[in-house]
This record gives structure tokens, sequence and C-alpha cells, in this order.
């Protein structure tokens, strides 16, 4: 295996966790803090995360955390984990149904993305990893979105080519902004109406949605939200819904569920008033934060995401 072709890592030891977002808590944390005691783990020591966002968001917290902060590398695993997670310096846990509360921002040493990687994932979770790729494009528009949008199938992209201009868009953008005070917040685009989507989901009443599968679909809902607040034109909102639909399918959702979506909104701490903070596009490539929306103009994005066909 993997340790024993490379010398130099030939004498660490292998620390396992099972796999699952409901092991992302402090009782992970605490059982291998415990393994690198016991290991003699010390301030030289270098832990190096190989697996999806789960293994980079919590193995990042265990070194940042161990002994005030040992070095470790990043080796992601998933197409989420290298677009998106490990990519960015924020590392943390959950804490009960709160997503990520526990964390810090905290920069690895490197960050080593293995293409190959992704080929044994289920097509599920390229769907998953994806929706932050077409967010990229979106807010980043150039080359990216060319290429994403002339895709026949967007399970057959071009691994090297998508994988490192995500990176190098979600770089750019968080190295302006290390600590989410303002101009990171772009990288929200899709994610109000989708978090309010995901927590809906999880709540019971629907069948489980993976976290990219939400952000397709607030993406859809923020396109239409960015026509009315934004003037961004209702042909590229209807590109934009058109190509997501060619690759996600449409969650069912009727009124109630709305005013259930809005209501779960309300209670995002960056939203007051009745009012949503969201990030919107004046243009592909054109993004804008901060853009206050009203719980009726939310309706009626979240009726043309019901409605477009
Ligand atoms: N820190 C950040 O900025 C940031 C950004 C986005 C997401 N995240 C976090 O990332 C996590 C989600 O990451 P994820 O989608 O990678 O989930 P995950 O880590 O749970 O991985 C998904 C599944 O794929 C399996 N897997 C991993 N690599 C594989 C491979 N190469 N082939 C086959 N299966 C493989 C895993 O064992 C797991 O069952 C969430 O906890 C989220 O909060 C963090
Ligand atoms: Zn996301």
């Amino acid at each position: 295996m993997l340790r024993n072709d490379i010398p130099a890592v030939e004498h660490s030891i292998l620390l396992n966790i099972e796999a699952g977002e409901h092991h992302k808590t402090i009782t992970t944390c605490q059982n291998l803090w415990e393994e690198l005691t016991a290991n003699k783990a010390d301030r030289h020591s270098l832990m190096i995360n190989v697996g999806g966002g789960v293994v980079t968001d919590m193995g990042g917290f265990v070194a940042a955390t161990y002994k005030r902060g040992i070095d470790f590398v990043q080796v992601p695993t998933t197409l989420l984990a290298q677009v998106d997670a490990a990519i960015g310096g924020k590392v943390g846990v959950n804490l009960n149904h709160y997503k990520n509360l526990i964390g810090l921002f905290a920069d690895p040493k490197a960050v080593f993305i293995h293409f190959p990687f992704i080929d044994s994932l289920p097509p599920k979770q390229i769907l998953n990893g994806f929706a932050e790729v077409i967010k990229y494009a979106l807010i980043g528009g150039g080359d990216l979105w060319k290429m994403i949008s002339e895709l026949k199938d967007i399970h057959s992209f071009d691994r090297e080519k998508i994988i490192t201009t995500s990176i190098a868009i979600k770089m750019e953008i968080t190295e302006k902004d290390p600590f989410e005070r303002d101009d990171r917040k772009v990288l929200n685009f899709g994610h109000t109406i989708g978090h309010a989507l995901e927590s809906f989901a999880l709540s019971g009443s629907r069948p489980p949605l993976l976290h990219g599968e939400a952000v397709a679909a607030g993406m859809v809902a923020d396109a239409y939200l960015s026509h009315l607040k934004c003037n961004l034109d209702m042909e590229t909102v209807r590109i934009i819904a058109d190509f997501i639909f060619s690759s996600y399918e449409k969650c069912p959702l009727n009124g109630e569920d709305h005013n259930q979506l809005i209501e779960i909104m309300a209670h995002d701490k960056k939203n007051r008033n009745g009012e949503m903070r969201c990030s919107l596009l004046r243009d592909i490539g054109d993004p804008v934060v901060d853009q206050l929306c009203s719980a009726d103009e939310v309706k009626e994005a979240l009726n043309f995401y019901n409605d477009i066909s």
C-alpha cells in the first residue's frame, strides 16, 4: 500500500477513522489526540490527512490544536475535498446538529492533489463536488464556465484542467480575504437557499440531499434572485438553470415547503429582520455580496425553481 511505496513515511503511524459526516465530532478528535499521545507525537510530527472533506476538516483541526499546533498536509481524495474542503484554510468539526461549529483557520504545509483518486467515486459523489465547480465557474466566469458549459456529460470532464482552474479561483478569493470578512462571501453563491434545503432534508421530511445537490438547486434559485436584485438577464438565468438540470434532478417542493425553507433561512445568524443576505451575480463572472432579499423575493425564486421545465 501507499506507505510502503514512500520511504519517507515508512515509519509513520496510521490512524483510521470511520467514514461519514456523523463521525466528524469532538469524540473522534479525542480518540485521535489520545492516539497521537500514545504514539508520542511531538511538536515536530507531521500529520498527513488522506481522505474526503471529513478527514481533511477533522484531521486539520486535530493537527492545528494538538500541542498548540503541529504541521499537517492535506491529501484530498474526493472531488469536493480537492476543489473545496482542503483549500482555503478552514478546519473543524460539527457540534450536535450544527455543522462546522467548532474550528479555526489553519493553513496546511501543503495540499497534494492526485487526480486519479476521484475515479473510484460513485457518480453521486462526483455530482456532489461538481456543484462547487459550477459555482466557481459562475462567480469566476472566463475559461472555467466555457469549459464546463461545453461538456456533453459532466462526468467526463478533464480532471486536471477543471480541478486546477477551480482551485485557482478559490485560492484567489480566499487569499484576498482569508478570514471571511468580506469578499470571500462570493463563495456563498447558491448556499443560502442550498443550506436551508440541506437542513430541511435532514429534518427527516425528505430523502437526504447531498450538499452539492442542495447547492445546485440553490444556484438555480439564486440565479433568478440575481435577475430580481441585480439585473442578471433572464436568458442567462435560463442557461444556468438548463445547465444544472441537465445533470441534477429537481427537488420536488410545494408551497408549504417554501414557507419552511424561509423559516430556516430566517434563523440563520447572517439574516436579520426577515431579510436574507445573499451572494448573487450581476453577470456570469461578476458576483456581488450582501444582497438583502425579502421573504417574498425568495419565495418568487423558489416558485421559479419549481415551475421551470
Ligand atoms: N473546510 C472547508 O472549507 C469545507 C468546504 C466544503 C466542505 N467541507 C466539509 O467537507 C465534508 C464533505 O466532504 P466530502 O464530500 O469529501 O465527504 P466525505 O469525506 O464524507 O467523503 C464522502 C465519501 O466518500 C468516501 N471516499 C473518499 N475518498 C474516496 C475515493 N477516492 N473513492 C471512493 N470513495 C471515497 C468517504 O469514505 C465517504 O464515504 C463536510 O464535512 C463539509 O463540511 C469543508
Ligand atoms: Zn458548498
